[in-house]
């Protein structure tokens, strides 16, 4: 089947060239568990399991023609053995003690990569206990204000340039979750920013400073928390402004990614649903740190938002017009990082008879996280590397990574997972000049 690449512009995307740089604000379970992992993937440990930029193919053309190249040979991305590390913590753990002491991953695996993470040490951070109630740590940078701490982490991003010799970077959020605050008169130009910057106003939220400061260098930044973060419009500007490509919230993990699955497939085929119930324990310090009202906030408004999304009761009232849906995060330190997610769903069939469904998710919430980290960090520089995705500030494409996936101003986010998955591989068709797949395929029948 003949492609036209010249017109999507397939050439143009520039090749990923040098070694790219990965930034992460937040050296805790999720950055270790990712760092450590793409380390024992080079080394030739283990495999990338969970990375569909890795492990994943996408079909070309029509079915008859057999092309399904792995998607890592179908564009141009860096490779593994390209990505260079940094991060910033409150913490003064390095990445290898971080990594134990999240206790994510086996000792035995870490030792083979200790000299690796050993050498990643934190640079301090940008930190308002305000925002994280729960955690303290000795390790924060002293501005006289936020616009100031922003100049220094700009420094530190030309710093980390110049010393790993990385000709891209990117930015990747993954420190803890910061409380609930809404979108205000703060958030709504760059201008207004800067100034609540200068000001030191309270609404500027730690994660807000390093991302303003990765877009003023340029540099992609995903939010893998629910924080607002990039999610105003003062930096879906800044990110047009700056050609630096912006994506979040929220990775989707565990029990919202079994939630994104199980809906769609209710609504396809019009069962009814009277009520979600779901509850986790878990015992790391992302728990922890949610155990706190305030981040529990943010996380439970990132998580609600999924059914109603996906479900649309203004369209279907009979089948999910009254929905009765709650989410419980417990804090239960003996789980550590291997958290338990129970779901009860009360659906409903044919003349209205009642059926239960239970769900019981022994997951390992930073397993299931990093390789979203990886693909993101990948797929985020490409979008940078890209004439048509680099200008144009949210990626929204990338939605299939998030629990609450940002959009443009006016557009409701699409949370189903596979139409999530349709949008990501049919963008990567266009990018690369390939015809789009829409599955109709009346054309064998012909
Ligand atoms: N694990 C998952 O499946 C998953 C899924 C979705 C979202 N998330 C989010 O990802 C984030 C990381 O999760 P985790 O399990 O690694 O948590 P974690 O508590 O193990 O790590 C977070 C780290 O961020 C650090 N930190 C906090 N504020 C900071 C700041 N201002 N600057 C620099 N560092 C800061 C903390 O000291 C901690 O080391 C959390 O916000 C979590 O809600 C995780």
């Amino acid at each position: 089947m003949p492609t036209d690449k010249s017109k999507a512009g397939a050439n143009e995307i520039a090749p990923a060239k040098g070694k790219l740089g990965i930034m992460i604000p937040g050296m805790g379970a999720v950055a270790t568990t990712f760092v450590a992992g793409v380390e024992a993937v080079r080394k030739g440990i283990s495999s990338p399991i969970g990375s569909l930029t890795q492990m994943g193919t996408i079909r070309l053309g029509k079915r008859t023609e057999g092309r399904s190249p792995k998607i890592k040979d179908f564009m141009p991305l860096a490779g593994l053995n390209d990505l260079v590390f940094t991060g910033w913590d409150i913490f003064e753990d390095d990445m290898y003690s971080a990594a134990g002491k999240a206790g994510v991953l086996d000792r035995s695996l870490l030792e083979q990569v200790k000299p690796f993470l050993s050498s990643i040490k934190p640079r301090k951070a940008v930190f308002d206990k305000n925002y994280v109630k729960k955690l303290d740590g000795p390790n924060v940078k002293k501005g006289k204000n936020k616009i100031e701490l922003a100049e220094q982490v700009r420094d530190d991003i030309r710093d980390f340039k110049q010393s790993s010799g990385a000709d891209r970077l990117v930015m990747i959020w993954c420190g803890s979750t910061e409380t609930f605050i809404e979108s205000g008169a703060a958030h709504k130009t760059v201008e207004a920013l800067e100034k609540a910057m200068h000001d030191n106003d309270e609404n500027i939220a730690p994660s807000m400073v390093y991302a303003y400061a990765a877009m003023k260098e340029g540099v992609p930044f995903a939010n893998g928390a629910p924080n607002l973060t990039v999610d105003i419009p003062a930096m879906h500007a800044l990110s047009k402004q700056m050609e630096a490509p912006i994506c979040g919230k929220d990775y989707k993990t565990g029990q919202t990614l079994i939630k994104t699955i199980l809906a769609p497939g209710f609504k396809a085929r019009m069962i009814g649903l009277h009520g979600w119930f779901s509850t986790n324990i878990l015992g790391n310090r992302d728990g922890e740190v949610l155990d706190d009202p305030g981040s529990f906030k943010t996380k439970e408004e990132s998580k609600l938002s999924v059914l109603e999304h996906i479900l649309q009761p203004e369209l279907y009232p009979e089948l999910y017009g009254n929905i009765c849906h709650k989410v419980r995060i417990n804090y239960y330190p003996p789980r550590g990082d291997n958290k338990e997610g129970w779901d009860n769903i009360d659906i409903f069939g044919w003349l209205g008879y009642p059926m239960q469904i239970k769900v019981d998710f022994l997951c390992r919430d930073s397993i299931l996280a990093a390789p979203l980290v990886l693909d993101l960090v990948l797929l985020l520089d490409l979008a940078k590397r890209s004439p048509a995705l680099r200008g144009i500030g949210i990626q929204e494409w990338l939605s299939f990574y998030f629990k609450s996936p940002m959009t443009a101003e006016g557009l409701y986010p699409e949370h189903d997972l596979f139409i999530q998955s349709m949008k990501l591989k049919n963008t990567m068709r266009h990018l690369m000049g390939e015809e789009m797949i829409t599955h109709l395929g009346l054309e064998y029948y012909d």
